[in-house]
């Protein structure tokens, strides 16, 4: 295997830090660069201040450690974007064409984008939605996502970068917080029903989104890189599915674990994104192209979460 040198920016947040770690443990923990705009709280490895937004100061980076894979994970999410749009708009395009163009001229053989299941729009068939059917969102989230897509594509099909990526549902883990998403609550509640034994949700209690553990979303990433080159035939991006559930059926699961727990509704302007999103997501071309197999369904991610949890905030 050639030697990699490998630079994740965004290392700080929900997905960014558990693929850090993932990373240290898969290559020598020197060659894993992590970046992001703020310090991290006890660093692992090599760490960097970075603010994607200035070129020079990525192309320095990428240049002096001759960086051949990047993972940019930075990007405003759904709920929080909406505050600021063009801000948002600003942020998610001008990192990615900082990333993209940095990434074609000092020859980085590889580059990770994270788009989402937020590319689809009320248009789109809820259920099972097809990896190419119509991409209408309703966020700016989204729409710089469908953007940041098809710029991935134009750069493979022009400049030969190899560019891969996949459209994340709600992803749920133990180690780190979401911020500024509409499936935060997902997480979220887990948090309160051990601290709390109770959780106001901000989606109604049928709104079904597709999500994922983390552990599945981390083996994901990592397989689509790892992946031969012509294995990866989508260059836009990769649907992805590991379950799809309400906040009913979460709160349900957990009752089973935490007898005790109660869940109430409060919508607010999330429940308007949620219902503009897919129920559940067709995967079937990264199953076929790149062997996707999920390994965590609802039951096993409550447990998981639960013992997980339960171990950090009950010491
Ligand atoms: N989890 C993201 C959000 O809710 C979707 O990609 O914004």
């Amino acid at each position: 295997m050639d030697s990699e040198t490998i630079l994740i920016i965004g290392a700080n947040g929900q997905i960014g830090s558990v693929l850090t770690e993932a990373l240290r443990a898969k290559y020598p923990k020197q060659t894993v660069l992590a970046t992001d705009i703020r310090e991290p709280e006890s660093p692992s490895g090599p760490f960097t201040l970075l603010n994607v937004l200035d070129k020079d100061a990525l192309e320095e980076l990428v240049s002096s450690h001759r960086v051949s894979q990047i993972y940019h994970l930075a990007a405003i999410l759904s709920a929080k974007g909406e505050l600021d749009p063009l801000r948002t708009w600003d942020i998610n395009m001008q990192s990615l064409f900082n990333v993209l163009e940095v990434a074609r001229t000092k020859a980085v053989k590889k580059v990770f984008f994270p788009s989402s299941i937020a590319v689809f729009g009320p248009e789109a068939n809820k259920k099972n939605t097809d990896q190419f059917e119509a991409l209408t969102p309703r966020t700016v989230y989204g729409i710089s996502k469908v953007a940041g897509e098809n710029w991935c594509q134009y750069y493979f099909d022009r400049y030969g970068l190899d560019v891969r990526s996949v459209r994340y549902p709600g992803i749920i883990g133990h180690q780190s917080m979401p911020g500024g998403g509409t499936t935060d609550y997902a997480v979220e509640i887990f948090h309160e029903a051990i601290k709390n034994q109770s959780y106001s949700c901000f989606l109604n209690r049928d709104t079904r989104l597709p999500m994922m553990f983390m552990e599945d979303a981390i083996r994901a990433t990592i397989s689509i890189m790892d992946a031969p080159a012509e294995q990866v035939k989508i260059r836009s991006s990769y649907n992805l599915a590991g379950m799809s559930f309400t906040p009913e059926e979460l709160a349900e699961e957990i009752q089973k674990h935490i007898p005790d727990f109660k869940i109430s509704y409060a919508p607010d302007h999330r429940e308007q994104i949620a219902r503009s999103w897919p129920e559940s997501i067709n995967d079937q071309s990264a199953r076929t192209d790149w062997n996707w197999q999920e390994k965590y369904d609802l039951a096993r991610l409550t447990e998981t979460m639960i013992r997980e949890l339960k171990a950090k905030i009950l010491v």
